[in-house]
C-alpha cells in the first residue's frame, strides 16, 4: 500500500479508538465502577499505548527523515514531533492512573479521565493537521524512490523489527 495512505488508515483506526476512549470516560463519569470497566479499560490501556507507539514510530523513523530533504513550512516537523511527545506523555499518564483505579489503589475517583481527554484532544488535532496539511504535502513532494524507502521502513516497524 502507498505509505501515506497507510498512515491515513492508521489515523482512521486511532480516531475510532479515541471515540471508544471517550465512551469509557463518559461511563466512568456516570458512576461505572472499576469491575464494570475492567475488561474494556484494561484492553484500552494496552491497545492505545501500542497503536500510538507503532504509528508515531512510523512517522518518526519512516516519514519525517525523508521529508527533511524537502522544503516545508518552517518548524512544521518539529511541531509534529513535539505533539507526538505530548500524546505519548498523556497516554502514559492515562495508563498509570487507569491501572491504579482498576486495582483499587490511591483513589476511587477516576483520575485517568483528565489525561485521557488531553490525549484525545491533542491526538485529534494532530491527526487533522497531518491529514489536511502534512500528507497532501508528502503526496506531492515524495519521489517514487522515497515512497519505496518509507514503505520499507513501515514494513519493518509493522513486523516488529527495526
Ligand atoms: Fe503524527
Amino acid at each position: 500500500m502507498d505509505p501515506v495512505r497507510a498512515l491515513c488508515a492508521d489515523h482512521d483506526e486511532l480516531v475510532m479508538r479515541l471515540q471508544e476512549l471517550e465512551d469509557l470516560c463518559v461511563r466512568a463519569e456516570r458512576g461505572a465502577e472499576p469491575p464494570e470497566l475492567a475488561a474494556a479499560l484494561g484492553a484500552m490501556i494496552d491497545r492505545l499505548r501500542e497503536e500510538v507507539d507503532v504509528h508515531s514510530n512510523k512517522e518518526e523513523i519512516g516519514l519525517i527523515p525523508v521529508l527533511r530533504s524537502h522544503r516545508l513550512p518552517e518548524d512544521l516537523l518539529e511541531t509534529l514531533l513535539d505533539e507526538h511527545e505530548g500524546v505519548r506523555a498523556h497516554v502514559h499518564d492515562f495508563a498509570i492512573e487507569a491501572g491504579l483505579w482498576l486495582s483499587g489503589g490511591r483513589s476511587r475517583e477516576p483520575a485517568w479521565i483528565g489525561p485521557a481527554r488531553l490525549a484525545r484532544g491533542l491526538l485529534s488535532t494532530h491527526i487533522q493537521k497531518e491529514n489536511l496539511l502534512v500528507f497532501p504535502l508528502a503526496e506531492r513532494l515524495l519521489t517514487a524512490e522515497e515512497r519505496a524507502e518509507v514503505a520499507d521502513a513501515f514494513a519493518r516497524l509493522d513486523g516488529g523489527g527495526a
